[in-house]
């Protein structure tokens, strides 16, 4: 049953004549270019909002049952299609449950599309750090979440990200428990776990482990055009909510105009994982656990495992061959034409999904062996790599800074004022400073420092020799 697709397919089929739209009249007067990309056929489907085809800021047609389904597939009480990405879902969720001051817990490795949900919200951080071991962000300890609600009983929410980009889980089941207990929702941000719920053999999904909400990439990890993400909600404990007032927040930052074949791509999705989703799943953990064997047997390579991580994350480390997560990277890129997801100074991460072949694993296998061979193995390299002591202190909430006057100064000048922006490297775009925050000389050795691994810098000034203040006077 898809019933986006099949509600198209009946339009399609029935062909009226289009004076409406979009303004290539589905394809007719397409570029050929365009044509090229998407195909007649495709472009056929660049259907528009007619009454058959429901609304996504309202869905009570085809949109909604598809997102019925979508929602009993992943044991939610509800589920909200989202064409913004998963950034969208985060922004909706927080648009749902905080209001101006609301305090709220927010996992300082959050991806900054929770920056901007803080600044559409004006809520009021306070911040939780990861675990870091050997570089590597672990999850939020449930009894530092527990002692923060012990010395504040007014947070409203806790916001945290599991599993992280290299798969490592939270203990969400504590957590949750926790939030519920002082009347709070645990809003998550589930962008690598949209596969979770298809095999027992992977963590717990949010949604299972208590969550209200999950915000999840269904195009990062399932099969949706990539855009395309899920918002899931479950009436648990904490604060009630209704299907209006989260309706309500998503239309606030979702358009009017959604692609269709964006929306078929998630009813697609969600159908491909009803029908095959557990094997498909426990296929890809076998491809990452054989991966995973077999680097530990090639010279210089290691790899790790662990009970709250997700396996089909495979964490590549090279440092006993001299390299960087980051050279790794490179070198796999430009001599081997293999492309990873993302990497770091400390390993290069690998995302296997139910797309992947044994014929896929063996090239990239066959790739490392050939890298080992050509290099000498070496004590393990350790980076100096700075670690940030302490979060930065908080002046103004995100949204002040955001709505405040604000200006560029040297980066020297910059110490001791308050910073007007929001500084990430990316990927993983985590944010290093929120706007609001006090900048130190520790945040500007650790930017400049990292910024030698040759990893992007995201600022208005990327090359860092100024950044934005709030102006004074003007607090
Ligand atoms: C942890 C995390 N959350 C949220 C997002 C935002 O997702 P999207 O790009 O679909 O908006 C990302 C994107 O990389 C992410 O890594």
């Amino acid at each position: 049953m898809t019933p986006i697709f099949d509600a198209m397919t009946r339009y399609i089929r029935d062909n009226p004549l289009a004076f409406h739209t979009p303004g290539h009249k589905r394809g007719l007067g397409a570029h050929d270019l365009l044509k090229e990309f998407l195909t007649d056929r495709g472009l056929s489907a660049e259907v528009s909002l007619m009454e058959e085809l429901d609304d996504l800021n309202s869905p009570a047609t085809c949109i909604r049952d598809a997102e019925n389904l979508a929602a009993e597939i992943y044991g939610a009480d509800d589920a909200f299609f989202s064409v913004n990405g998963t950034t969208g879902a985060i922004q909706s969720m927080m648009l749902a449950t905080l209001k101006e001051f609301d305090e709220v817990i927010v996992a300082r490795n959050a991806h900054r599309s929770i920056v901007g949900g803080l600044i559409l919200t004006g809520a009021r951080p306070i911040f939780i750090n990861p675990r870091i071991e050997d570089g590597l962000q672990l999850g939020i300890d449930p009894a530092e979440v527990e002692s923060i609600f012990k010395s504040n009983s007014k947070i409203r929410a806790v916001i945290l990200v599991s599993p992280t980009y290299f798969g490592i889980t939270s203990d969400l089941e504590k957590i949750s428990r926790i939030a519920h207990d002082y009347g709070s929702v645990l809003l998550i941000d589930e962008a690598h776990g949209s596969h979770l719920k298809f095999s027992d053999r992977l963590p717990k999904s949010a949604i299972e482990s208590g969550a209200n909400f999950s915000a999840t990439s269904t195009h990062k990890l399932l099969g949706s055009l990539t855009q395309t993400s899920m918002l899931l909600f479950k009436n648990l404990g904490g604060i009630n909510f209704n299907r209006e007032e989260i309706q309500h927040a998503a239309n606030l930052i979702q358009t009017t105009s959604p692609n269709y074949i964006l929306l078929a791509s998630l009813d697609i999705a969600r159908q491909q994982m009803f029908e095959n989703g557990s094997r498909l799943w426990n296929r890809a953990i076998d491809l990452s656990n054989h991966l995973r064997d077999e680097i530990s047997k090639i010279e210089g390579f290691e790899t790790f495992n662990r009970n709250d991580l997700d396996p089909t994350k495979v964490s590549i480390d090279a440092r006993r061959l001299g390299l960087t997560g980051i050279e790794l990277e490179s070198i796999l890129r430009w001599d081997f034409k293999i492309q990873c997801e993302l990497s770091d100074p400390f390993r290069a991460l690998f995302l296997i999904t139910y797309s992947d072949t044994e014929d896929q694993i063996e090239k990239l296998l066959n790739a490392l062996r050939s890298i080992s061979r050509s290099r000498k193995v070496i004590d393990r390299v350790n980076f100096e790599i700075p670690r940030l002591s302490k979060i930065p202190e908080q002046i103004l909430t995100p949204r002040q800074a955001f709505f405040s006057k604000s200006k560029s100064i040297s980066i020297q000048e910059s110490i001791g004022k308050i910073s007007a922006e929001e500084i990430n490297f990316y990927p993983p775009g985590i944010p290093i400073l929120y706007p609001g925050e006090l900048i130190s000389r520790e945040i500007i050795d650790y930017i400049r420092e990292m910024m030698q691994f040759n990893i992007r810098l995201v600022a208005t000034d990327p090359t860092f020799q100024t950044i934005k203040i709030i102006q004074k006077g003007d607090i």
